[in-house]
């Protein structure tokens, strides 16, 4: 009988899906795995479930001895060593598609929270500071009409430009790769890094991260940037320079910051959280209701296939696919 490790607890619906192929699992339904009890219970499994909050190193990979599928449930897979697991011929996979409409209606959300002062108000209003409708009261940075800066224009950055179109918005965006067919239709320019982080009045990150991507907007970066401009981050929190940010948002250089993922994450920077001009969330860019079940089935999917000879459909690393 096929055996499959989950990390940490997944929705009914899912496991549900696994028994019905007859395939075992054992789940941990507590705090995350320490680093001993995960080499120590993936010995003796061929999956792995796991989330991106799972650090699935070299060390991990190699303990796993008749590991033939690492399944994570999310787009990003930062958190896995895929070069180690294509040298062990262990598949990677992912769940992408499922979650971009979800993720880029979070990024519109930080956007309208930071910049209209959503967050500010539902504090004052609880904290009992509405005395009555007042000409001057909260008065935040208006979104429509503006530039919005899109970094990373894969299918999370185009979703973006789609909602940013309804807004009015001027829309550019930077990628490695220009994509001139999607210009028109998503009413988008290409600039470069630059020239994005000089004209936008909200910079969006929708990129990966890799080695190249790691700390891409830093210190320089952010000095390119309006004074009046905030960044929004949904994607991978060590894309930014969480300590070159916070001395930006200090000295005025930037208005405001939308950040659902941390360069430490689940630590936050402290000073973040003392800045009213900051709105902060949980990595919760792909939690709406259905897109989780969604990247939580798609995980299993990927499993079962892997672990009946059949090719999984979200397979990240292909080399190992004979
Ligand atoms: C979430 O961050 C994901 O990569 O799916």
């Amino acid at each position: 009988m096929r055996r499959v490790l989950i990390t940490r607890k997944l929705f009914p619906e899912a496991l549900a899906l696994l028994e019905d192929q007859g395939v075992a699992y054992e789940m941990n339904e507590g705090p995350p795995l320490p680093k001993r009890e995960l080499l120590r219970k993936v010995a003796g499994v061929d999956g792995l479930i796991c989330l991106l909050s799972d650090r699935i190193d070299r060390e991990v990979l190699e303990a796993g001895k008749a590991l033939r599928v690492v399944a994570n449930v999310a787009v990003g897979y930062d958190n896995i060593d895929v070069q180690a697991a294509s040298e062990l011929g262990i598949m990677v996979t992912n769940t992408p598609e499922v979650l971009t409409e979800a993720t880029a209606d979070l990024t519109f959300g930080l956007i309208l929270a930071v910049a209209r002062r959503i967050v500010e108000g539902d504090r004052l209003v609880r904290e009992g500071g509405f005395k009555g409708w007042e000409l001057d009261l909260l008065l935040g940075a208006e979104v429509h009409h503006k530039t919005l800066g899109i970094v990373g224009f894969g299918r999370i950055g185009q979703a973006v430009a789609r909602r940013a179109r309804g807004f009015g918005m001027e829309v550019l965006y930077y990628d490695p790769i220009r994509r001139p067919e999607l210009e028109r239709e998503l009413g988008a320019q290409f600039v470069q890094l630059k020239e994005l982080l000089s004209r936008s009045d909200f910079v969006s990150l929708h990129l990966p991260l890799t080695p190249q991507t790691r700390h891409l907007i830093g210190r320089e970066e952010l000095g390119l940037m309006k004074p009046s401009a905030f960044l929004i981050n949904v994607a991978r929190g060590p894309i930014v320079d969480e300590a070159a940010l916070v001395e930006a948002l200090k000295s005025g250089e930037l208005a405001g910051a939308g950040l659902d993922v941390f360069e430490h994450e689940p630590d936050v920077h402290p000073e973040l959280l003392r800045m009213s001009n900051v709105v902060l969330t949980p990595h919760i860019g792909s939690a709406g209701r259905e897109t989780r079940l969604r990247m939580a089935l798609m995980a299993v999917e990927n499993v079962l296939a892997a672990l009946a000879g059949r090719r999984p459909p979200n397979l990240v690393n292909p080399e190992v696919w004979p």
